[in-house]
């Protein structure tokens, strides 16, 4: 019934129209993002435009709708306040604001999985000696895959680090199969599950293209990562597994994946990661069930449209009939 389902705050929506509507399917959600023309926020029951992440105002709007709507999960959908979300009191589900911090540099992620024993490639500052090559030359906050170079020898690292207009981080080039690892922890930082999938092709640092795998190495790499930073709430992490260095780690982002459909797929009945989140929301303390997925689905996505009336309502309409229709 309408009046009792959970409320969910989700931030940042952007275009990320499947992470909401699947919320929506399970809860009253509330989609904020500062952009009046937000696809994803047509999803949900209810819109509101916060200020900009780095405005004083933006936590305290924030927790005007966690008060109005009795919201009980916070779910950031971009990098941009994970963070922020940390250090306030909302009940969000991200991880402490130490982790959260390390793991958005992606220099201070490397230190971290490395005292922490995980498996994170070569990773120095501009100026040291990265110890063999290919290198990639990448932003230390990077996202969507910007301005990230392959650099073949000492000259070309040197060219790429004093072109670059940020902080850089240099990193020995993994090569091999491409994998990311969608897991879930809650919030005492217990690893729910943990769904790997291959990397087949990927656009602006978000897969388009990839099969759900039952690697069991993997499988115990995403809990691994997931209960020793800890995580809490939805986590991807990125890896290769390198002919020669073997598993490396690359990226460990605390939020869903660009690639949300996989572990959607994968999950079994009753257990998606909206449908946890929503029963952790609601108080239930949800049994680890590691490893229990199904494997072998691959998703292929496109893009899609919503039309608008005059006054930004949409109007219900569609270009074309949409949904994929089986083979004749
Ligand atoms: N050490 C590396 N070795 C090989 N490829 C890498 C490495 N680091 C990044 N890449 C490539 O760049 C893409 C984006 O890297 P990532 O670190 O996730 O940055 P972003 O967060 O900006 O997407 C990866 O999906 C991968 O294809
Ligand atoms: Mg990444």
């Amino acid at each position: 019934m309408e009046t009792e389902r959970v409320a969910i705050l989700l931030t940042g929506v952007g275009k990320r129209y499947d992470i909401v509507s699947a919320f929506a399917r399970h809860a009253f959600v509330i989609a904020a993002d500062p952009s009046p023309l937000a696809p994803a926020q047509y999803a949900a029951d209810v819109r509101v435009a916060p200020p900009r992440v780095d405005h004083p105002g933006y936590v305290p709007f924030l927790e005007r709708v966690v008060a109005e709507h009795d919201v009980r999960a916070v779910i950031p959908l971009t990098d941009l306040d994970i963070e922020v979300l940390a250090r306030s009191g909302l009940p969000a589900f991200v991880p402490s604001p130490e982790v959260t911090r390390a793991t958005y540099d992606k220099y201070e992620a490397h230190e971290l999985l490395v005292s922490h024993g995980l498996p994170s490639p070569p990773t120095v500052l501009p100026g040291e000696d990265p110890g063999g090559y290919p290198v990639v030359v990448k932003p230390r906050r990077g996202s969507g895959a910007r301005a990230i170079h392959v650099a073949a020898d000492r000259e070309q690292m040197e060219f790429f680090v004093g072109y670059s207009e940020e902080p850089v981080m240099v990193q020995r080039l993994l090569r091999g199969p491409h994998f990311s690892i969608d897991l879930l922890c809650d919030l005492e930082g217990r690893c729910l599950n943990a769904i790997p999938r291959s990397m087949i092709e990927s656009r602006g640092g978000e897969s388009i293209k990839g099969t759900v795998v039952a690697d069991a190495e993997l499988v115990e790499l995403g809990r691994r990562v997931g209960e020793t930073l800890p995580v809490r709430g939805p986590c991807t992490v990125q890896v290769f597994r390198d002919p020669e260095l073997g598993i490396g780690i690359y990226d460990v982002n605390t939020r869903f994946g660009g690639a949300f459909p996989a572990p959607m797929y994968a999950a079994l009945p009753g257990r998606t990661y909206p449908e946890l989140v929503v029963r952790m929301a609601a108080g239930e303390r949800i049994e680890p069930h590691v490893g229990e997925f199904h494997a072998g689905m691959t998703f292929t996505r496109w893009y899609w449209h919503t039309e608008l009336d005059g006054q930004m309502q949409p109007t219900g309409r569609d270009a074309v009939e949409g949904g994929p229709r089986p083979p004749r």
